[in-house]
């Protein structure tokens, strides 16, 4: 099945967003499938957005990521990709139609809260890079919480 990888930036962790982005997922019914809070060391973050290197912004895009904490998260499901753009909105947030996470939270693109993949394949990648050795923790615990839960009754 389809996953995107979705980052909360730092200004979204710093503005005590991540309750609020992470809802909008929930919401909208993707799965979960792994979740860390970490500080995107410099090199991972100039692999992370290597399509950009050649841009004017890049030297400032690579501070603004590593400025501090971000939550690195693997969303499932069918079209999870494409319709994770839509709830995010355009990436000027300026621009961003209301109703949109950007939209609703941010007004600088340089200050933007939150990336989505924008193809499967790089929503592979970005998984791979963002979230490497953490795979599907998520499963294994909701499991040991159900058998809790089932134990109880
Ligand atoms: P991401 O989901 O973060 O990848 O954003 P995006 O796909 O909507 O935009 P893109 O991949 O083109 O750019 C990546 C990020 O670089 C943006 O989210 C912005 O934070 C930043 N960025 C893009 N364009 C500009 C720009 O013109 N100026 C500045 N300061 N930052 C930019
Ligand atoms: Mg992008």
């Amino acid at each position: 099945v389809e996953q995107s990888y979705i980052m909360i930036k730092p200004d979204g962790v710093q503005r005590g967003l991540v309750g609020e982005i992470i809802s909008r997922f929930e919401k909208k019914g993707f799965l979960l499938k792994g979740l860390k809070l970490f500080q995107c060391p410099k090199n991972l973050a100039q692999e992370h957005y290597k399509d950009l290197k050649d841009k004017p912004f890049f030297p400032g895009l690579i501070e603004y990521i590593t400025s501090g904490p971000v939550v690195c998260m693997a969303w499932e499901g069918v079209g999870v990709v494409a319709s994770a753009r839509k709830l995010i909105g355009a990436t000027n947030p300026l621009q961003a139609e209301p109703g949109t996470i950007r939209g609703d939270l941010a007004v600088q693109t340089g200050r933007n809260v939150v990336h989505g993949s924008d193809s499967p394949d790089n929503g592979k990648r970005e998984i791979g890079c963002g979230l490497r050795g953490v795979k599907c923790y998520l499963n294994r615990l909701v499991k040991i919480w159900q058998r809790g839960a089932l134990a109880k009754k």
